[in-house]
């Protein structure tokens, strides 16, 4: 793909199948002029400019980052505070450099020693742009920075937009919400420290689009902290979306010669949903997740906490690990309580050796065990937070964000470690260090379970830095983690699914979607996880719960796990031989199709809350084999042959597959007009089928 530079300073970034168009006006100001499907190039002209590029019309202009400063009262994404306290920006042009998917546009104060860098990156394949900005004090002077996000993007239709979010809860995540932008301001944002379960660092704009049709504008942020989505629609009929750190109780002491980064946006137009997804999906397995595991599948994993809770000890553990190893599990996972005295919430969190009540000989005794069975072993940490109940606590009380003068308010009884001294960081780092130093442990499960209050930070000159020091402090943790141990694969983990966004999908290799683990649930939460985050990274398992809906057969459960990386949380213990045999069929099936579930293309053609059923089919990208699910927790009306169409498939390949004892040779054409009647009724009817090129 290319970026095209015109005499006119205007910047086409060229990607598959669209432009993004911008540059700069006479008056040295970044303006936006396009994005969408391409147009001819010849008719990009900075003439639109000229007409509005006048002082007093700031308030109108289509920008690329608005910085706060004369008469423009609309949002900004730039506010900074200068030493003699004038808070606005004046920006001139300085240089353009263009390389062949890369642009940045430098900017700098008229008179304040402030400069800012516009960054573009765009790829051969795909229609991804990646944007930031970097925001550098190039005098001697402090500058306090009150605002700075990361891109603002500026949607092309007069037309309002619908904007999709989410309002999710624990147990709750993804859950999807669509509001019209017709005026006013529509915020997404986060205050409490994490990217959270509740709204969502992105936005997913169109105006009727569905699947398969419709203009498509998204963009997801790079950061699991405090974050803020904007998206309004001004009376001249401007729909934009600024993305970036939230300036709530936010304040950046930028020093002579130091430089912000922001976090990165990804943004693309695509065409329908689908489109959205499988770019966003290749781009997030190609360019962000860690390179490690990105390439490889991810293993069959048995976590035992949905089983044992806190009460973990070596002989049931060692009992659930032998009925894993039956089954065909390969990664053996012991979640909380194996530390410190934690034998329930209360206690525990920060002492992270083995609790020698539990573990007497050690945790080698386990992990020998599990290795010997042939399974790697993976543990449960926290390692962000600590129990007022640990020897941690008791030791340096002062290490946990507080102020003096407040009531430290606890959640799940526990306070976060502040992890800006760096004394607790180097802590935090070791805690994890030493375990996969001295034990065989391949796999992490990094938690996070409460909100930040009390945020006192007073070790900082500028104690609001600390939202977003803390947030940089756990991905750099993670990071050297990670790079110490590479063969450790870590999981991202908040309450659930409260850490799942692009930026802990940078850092580590796989999330966990949700605490729910109710099939039927889950069945729509993954078809909104799924909207701009990879199906490989998202943790599925086989569970006992069956508490939220109806009880749910096993083979349901794995029709609808086995659509993620597939776990296992029950308790193995008390499966009776049969079910076991259904464990080990259905494990031993997804051994034989995950390839084309954690690297295919996804193609959502029915889903539950539209359709009553789901159909969800997987394609690997040379299109020769597909792998369909198909379910309902339960249908009504006795449908008897609801016709099933397929998506994705090859037009012109003929596909070999069995379903419901018929054996079938179709082309990818025909399955896509005419399909196939399917016998649809019964509660929690589930049907896999196995598309294979003849
Ligand atoms: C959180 C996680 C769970 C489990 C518990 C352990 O709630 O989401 O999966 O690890 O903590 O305390």
């Amino acid at each position: 793909m290319a970026i095209h530079v015109t005499d006119e300073r205007i910047f086409i970034l060229e990607t598959k199948n669209t432009h993004y168009v911008l540059g700069v006006d006479k008056s040295e100001r970044n303006r936006h002029l396009y994005w969408g499907p391409k147009c001819h190039i010849s008719d990009y002209s900075a003439q639109v400019w000229d007409g509005n590029d006048r002082d007093d019309q700031l308030g109108t202009a289509k920008q690329e980052y608005a910085v706060f400063g004369g008469i423009m009262h609309k949002e900004y994404d730039l506010k900074v505070k200068f030493s003699d306290a004038c808070r606005e920006i004046d920006l001139k042009f300085d240089s353009a450099d263009v390389g062949e998917n890369t642009l940045t546009l430098k900017f700098s104060d008229k008179v304040y020693p402030l400069s800012i860098a516009l960054k573009y990156q765009i790829s051969d394949v795909d229609d991804i742009i990646t944007r930031w900005a970097e925001v550098t004090n190039t005098g001697s002077d402090k500058i306090e920075v009150e605002r700075i996000y990361s891109a603002e993007l500026t949607l092309p239709s007069e037309k309002p937009y619908y904007v999709k979010n989410t309002n999710g809860s624990w147990g709750g995540e993804y859950e999807e919400t669509e509001t019209l932008v017709k005026g006013g301001n529509l915020v997404f944002d986060n205050k409490s420290g994490t990217s959270g379960q509740c709204m969502s660092p992105y936005f997913i704009a169109h105006q009727g689009a569905d699947e398969n049709v419709g203009d498509v504008y998204f963009a997801s942020l790079a950061y699991g902290g405090n974050f803020k989505v904007n998206c309004f629609r001004d009376s001249h009929y401007t729909t934009r979306v600024l993305l970036g750190v939230s300036d709530h109780d936010f304040k950046w002491f930028l020093r002579a010669g130091e430089t912000f980064v922001t976090p990165k946006v990804f943004c693309g137009y695509t065409y329908g949903f689908g489109e959205m997804s499988r770019q966003m999906h290749r781009f997030t397995l190609r360019e962000l997740l860690p390179k490690q595991f990105a390439d490889k599948p991810l293993p069959v994993l048995y976590n035992s906490w949905e089983a044992t809770g806190f009460g973990v000890n070596v002989e049931q553990q060692k009992a659930l690990a032998a009925r894993a190893a039956e089954v065909g599990v390969e990664l053996f996972v012991m979640d909380d309580g194996w530390f410190g005295n934690r034998h329930s919430e209360r206690a525990g969190l920060g002492d992270w050796y083995v609790n020698s009540e539990k573990f007497p000989n050690g945790i080698d005794e386990l992990i020998e065990c599990v290795n010997g069975y042939g399974m790697d072993f993976g543990l449960w940490f926290e390692p962000e937070m600590v129990n007022p109940d640990s020897d941690l606590f008791r030791e340096h009380p002062d290490w946990a964000y507080h102020y003096d003068t407040r009531t430290s308010h606890e959640q799940r009884c526990q306070l976060v470690l502040n992890l800006t001294i760096p004394e607790v960081a180097e802590y935090v780092f070791n805690s994890v260090d030493k375990m996969l130093e001295n034990h065989n442990i391949k796999y992490v499960k990094w938690d996070y379970n409460r909100s930040i209050s009390e945020m006192g930070a007073q070790n900082l000159e500028c104690p609001q830095e600390a939202w977003y020091r803390h947030a940089q402090a756990y991905y750099a943790i993670a990071d050297r983690l990670k790079a110490k141990h590479p063969d450790v694969a870590f999981e991202s983990c908040s309450s659930g699914g409260g850490r799942s966004d692009h930026g802990a999908l940078s850092h580590f290799d796989q999330v966990w979607t949700s605490d729910n683990t109710d099939a039927v649930d889950r069945m729509m939460m993954q078809k909104w996880f799924t909207y701009l985050r990879p199906a490989k990274v998202m943790r599925a398992w086989v569970t006992d719960t069956n508490y939220y809906n109806k009880p749910m057969p096993l083979d349901f459960k794995f029709n609808i796990a086995m659509q993620g990386s597939l776990g296992l949380g029950g308790n193995l213990s008390h499966y009776s031989q049969e079910d076991l045999d259904i464990c080990k069929r259905n494990i031993a099936f997804y051994k034989e199709i995950r390839n084309i579930i954690q690297f295919g293309d996804l193609y959502r053609t029915l889903n539950p809350d539209d359709d009553e059923m789901l159909l969800n089919t997987y394609v690997t990208s040379d299109k020769k084999e597909a792998i369909s699910f198909l379910a309902t927790a339960g249908t009504r009306f006795m449908k008897r042959a609801v016709p099933i169409r397929f998506e994705g498939l090859d037009d012109n390949t003929v596909y070999e597959f069995e379903f419901e004892g018929m054996k079938y040779q179709k082309s990818g054409l025909y399955l896509k007009n005419v399909g196939i009647p399917a016998v649809v009724y019964k509660m929690g009817y589930n049907k896999i089928i196995r598309f294979k090129a003849i």
